[in-house]
């Protein structure tokens, strides 16, 4: 039941906690429309070559803040490519110079530019130990990769078989599971009493794998990981709605091209960043849980991250429908907006 009588909601701003911004035209073209609401965002780094080292992360961050926006505060929280060749004292860095907060973990071949990702998971245990040791989170893309899993089984299996005996072998570590898609993995979430979280996109809590799938295939609605059945999709909202601090916004909004989408090979990724606060009070009023909206979005990301909540506001309206442009233009081509296939009542003022 919406919350009828609520039409006007402000909250602390908001952080995103995996976001894509690339680099070059498209960096320029995609970064304001995540610095107009958010205060910070957890910067992947799977480019071409990958921001493997502290010295590539702090070129990278630098070139990120060479795009912002005039006047913009926005603060890109940078993230190390984990490599079987990664040099725990160059992560020990990192982390304390403040120019890495996080590490990134892609199973080789898991998705977008992940072929440097790892293959055996013994080979990074070094530098796992010393994330654990000094506080540093680690991100995970939790899908297997092997060919002889379905796809829509990727995320489970990785818990079972990944998963669980890392956390057994580094048990101090600080673990967020990236954009999770299933039931399997908010109880798994749930169930787990320290240095577990989650954060959910905004794309997961509206698609179900019909939207993709049933009465025509619809690129722009394909991700990695997957969007599962609808019992899935009702799971996440109802992780995202409860408030639990383990559940936080992490938009993976991963823009591409449509000539790069609309392919027979097309790039997995969802271009959410302009319409997500829109869409997620959306998501939360059709709950009847918009009180909760401030702790998803602005509150839990950062209490996990040991970082403080934003100290400005944003403000949403309710009103007649807001309308997003359908693409944004780079120098690259045009980048398709999420559509959510609802009106939009909710606007960022
Ligand atoms: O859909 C996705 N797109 N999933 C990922 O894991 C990577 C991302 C991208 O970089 O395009
Ligand atoms: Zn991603």
């Amino acid at each position: 039941m919406p919350d009828k009588n609520i039409t006007e909601l402000t909250i602390r701003r908001p952080d995103d906690w995996h976001l894509h911004l690339r680099d070059r035209a498209m960096l320029r073209a995609v970064l304001p429309e995540t610095a107009r609401h958010f205060g910070r965002a957890i910067i992947m780094p799977n480019l071409v070559p990958p921001v493997v080292t502290s010295a590539q992360a702090e070129a990278y961050r630098g070139r990120i803040m060479d795009a912002l926006p005039a006047g913009s505060d926005f603060t890109p929280l940078m993230t190390l490519y984990l490599t079987e060749a990664t040099d725990p004292e160059d992560v020990r860095a990192a982390h304390a110079a403040g120019i890495a907060t996080a590490v990134k973990l892609y199973p080789a071949g898991a998705t977008t530019n992940s072929a440097s990702g790892v293959h055996d998971f013994e080979k990074v245990r070094p530098v796992l130990e010393v994330m654990a040791e000094i506080g540093m989170p680690l991100c995970v893309h939790g899908e297997v990769t092997d060919s002889e899993i379905d796809i829509f089984d990727r995320e489970a299996t990785f818990i079972d078989r990944v998963l669980k005996p890392l956390r057994k072998k580094v048990p101090d570590l600080k673990i967020v599971m990236e954009h999770v898609t299933t039931q399997d993995a908010v109880d798994y979430v749930r169930d787990s009493s320290k240095n577990l979280a989650a954060t959910i996109t905004t794309h997961h809590l509206i698609i179900n794998r019909n939207h993709i799938l049933a009465g025509g295939i619809k690129p722009h609605y394909y991700c990695l990981p997957v969007a599962k059945r609808e019992a899935h999709r009702v799971a996440l909202v109802q992780a995202a709605v409860s408030g639990d601090k383990r559940f936080f916004l992490g938009t993976d909004s991963a823009p591409h091209t449509d000539p790069a989408k609309l392919q027979p090979c097309g790039c997995a990724g969802i271009f959410t960043a302009p319409n997500t606060m829109s869409c997620l009070a959306e998501v939360f009023d059709a709950a009847g849980r918009l009180r909760k909206l401030e702790a998803f979005a602005s509150l839990n990301g950062p209490a996990f991250y040991g970082l403080p909540a934003n100290a400005d506001t944003i403000t949403l309206v309710k009103g007649d429908p807001v309308t997003y442009p359908a693409h944004i233009a780079t120098d690259d081509g045009p980048v398709t907006v999420f559509d959510p296939g609802f009106d939009l009542h909710w606007r960022v003022t």
